[in-house]
């Protein structure tokens, strides 16, 4: 038998730390990707995916928005458009699938929670409470008609931190899904809201709201909801996605990991948002056009990268993105 080599694929680790866990593998779902059903949540339990992340849920259970709602093309491989509209199956079905899944697989279950207003948000993180790892908390969906995103006012989004923050049995770590943002005041301000608290962590970003692709042979919009408006993902949110990592873990406190989200399909999108100061990185367009092997097949594409380069784990490049 031959030797393993320091750099061999066996000798490099892609566990990162979150929450307080060592999590095995630092790349999973998006909130949304293939995360709604329980078929679907066991998927991600079953797969190379680190992390089992639910499908954003509201108090009640909710059909959604009318099809087609999700549009991807050959076409235009770069960009998917969404607007599901959070079709889910009510909190507490999110809330008993904790219990089940604790039980068959060995990596956290993080439940995103997008409630419809304050109050159902404070009710839904405190039934949530115990139920699962942590909840990533939306402040970001673009989807529901007439539902700003919460993100993007900063005095409502201090004014539901506060309010979160004073839940008394709060003990489930708390994350936030952010917008993207292209302002550095913004950066600056919302910087300073987040540092107030003690949130786990972030994930930038969500969908790019409100875009719009046209079909220019049928002359239509690709998706029925909102006259075609909807979030946009895919390779081309990617620059955007890296700018948020980026600036965020350069103005948070050290104690908020960022999570990177936004254009990845290979394991160098996932170098990438690592080397802008990712703690972990999550897979939404690409999931669900390739299915939970895209973990594996990721992975196996960073290992590549990192045996290359000499690195052996992910702190040897985090957030070493150097300036020209
Ligand atoms: C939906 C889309 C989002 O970007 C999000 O954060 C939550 C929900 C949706 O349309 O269901």
């Amino acid at each position: 038998m031959s030797q393993t080599k320091p750099n061999d694929e066996q000798s490099i680790s892609l566990v990162t730390e979150l929450i307080g866990l060592p999590i095995e593998n630092a790349i999973w779902n998006a909130a949304g990707a293939l995360c709604t059903t329980e078929k679907e949540l066991h998927n991600l339990g079953q797969s190379q995916s680190g992390v089992i992340l639910s499908k954003s849920c509201t108090l009640d259970p909710r059909e959604g928005n009318p099809l087609p709602r999700y549009w991807c093309s050959e076409r235009a491989p770069f960009m998917t458009i969404n607007s599901t509209g959070l079709a889910n199956q009510g909190y507490k079905f999110y809330g008993k699938m904790g219990y089940q899944l604790s039980a068959e697989y060995d990596k956290p279950y993080i439940i995103s929670v997008s409630g419809l207003s304050i109050e159902d948000n404070l009710n839904i993180i405190k039934e949530l409470q115990g139920k699962c790892h942590a909840i990533e908390l939306n402040l970001s969906c673009p989807n529901v008609i007439g539902k700003p995103q919460i993100g993007y006012d900063f005095d409502a989004t201090q004014d539901l931190l506060n309010q979160v923050f004073s839940i008394p049995e709060l003990n489930t770590p708390l994350g936030l899904k952010m917008p993207p943002y292209f302002d550095l005041t913004h950066f600056d301000q919302m910087a300073d809201i987040i540092n107030q608290f003690p949130i786990s962590f972030i994930t930038c970003i969500n969908s790019l709201g409100n875009g719009l692709i046209i079909d220019p042979i049928e002359e239509k919009a690709v998706i029925k909801p909102k006259n075609g408006l909807g979030g946009i993902g895919g390779s081309i949110v990617k620059p955007i996605a890296l700018s948020n990592v980026y600036n965020f873990r350069k103005r948070l406190n050290s104690k908020i990991d960022v999570i990177g989200c936004g254009g990845v399909r290979t394991g160098w999108d996932v170098f990438e948002h690592i080397l802008a100061g990712a703690t972990a990185v999550q897979v939404g367009s690409q999931l669900v056009e390739e299915g939970t092997s895209c973990f594996e097949r990721i992975q196996k594409e960073l290992k590549e990268i990192m045996r290359i380069k000499g690195y052996l784990k992910l702190e040897d490049f985090r957030g070493k993105l150097q300036s020209m």
